[in-house]
């Protein structure tokens, strides 16, 4: 996994950019919503201030494979979820969440729009990959609209619910000719 050489990312609404120890009180409050984890693999519930202070700092540690950008609102610098890339069996695997209030209205969209677009260009990776839990129909859209191509269906340990799902797996090639 390349390092990031370019932390900061901006889309028409959004500012992707590292989370910072004054997002985590917004953090607390969007990821502690139920709805917001119950499909994630590792997000914890409750989310405790001590979840977030962990997540905060593991994003700037230098070995981390896990490379998370907060999501905010350009127009208000308003937190409202988080996005990134970690490494699943040498692949670069997507995964984002968006805080409840803020559903529905193209966020996670444009941000894993702008997100493949840094990974296909400034990171020069040629391939990602993603993963939704077959009930979560609002993901499997988000993904199909960034073109992501539907594949196997395999049933994975969800860590941090304790249970076993179904799970869709996706992946996005870099188009041909596209700058690396
Ligand atoms: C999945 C998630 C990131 C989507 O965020 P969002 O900002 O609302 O996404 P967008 O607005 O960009 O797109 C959502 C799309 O799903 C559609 N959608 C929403 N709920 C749906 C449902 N129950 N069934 C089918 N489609 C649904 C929306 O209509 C929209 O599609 P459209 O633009 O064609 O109308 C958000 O719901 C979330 O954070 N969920 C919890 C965490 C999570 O599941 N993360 C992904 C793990 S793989």
């Amino acid at each position: 996994m390349p390092a990031y050489p370019e932390r900061r990312l901006e889309s028409a609404r959004l500012r992707l950019r590292p989370p910072t120890p004054d997002d985590v009180g917004a953090l607390m409050a969007l990821a502690g919503e139920w709805e917001v984890v119950k499909y994630t693999v590792r997000m914890p519930h409750p989310y405790t201030q001590a979840d977030g202070e962990a997540w905060v700092a593991a994003a700037h540690a230098p070995d981390t494979a896990h490379r998370p950008f907060a999501i905010e609102l350009k127009t208000r610098g308003t937190f409202i979820g988080a996005i990134g890339l970690t490494e699943t069996d040498g692949a670069p695997e997507v995964g984002y969440w968006i805080g409840r209030p803020y559903w529905n209205q193209g966020y996670a969209s444009e941000a894993l729009a702008t997100l493949i677009d840094h990974a296909f260009g400034a990171l020069g990776l040629g391939r990602l990959v993603a993963r939704a839990v077959l009930a979560n129909r609002a993901s499997h859209r988000v993904l199909e609209k960034c073109g992501f191509v539907r594949g196997r269906e395999t049933v994975e340990l969800a860590p941090a619910r304790g249970v076993r799902r179904a799970v869709v797996w996706y992946e996005l090639t870099r188009p041909a000719g596209a700058r690396a």
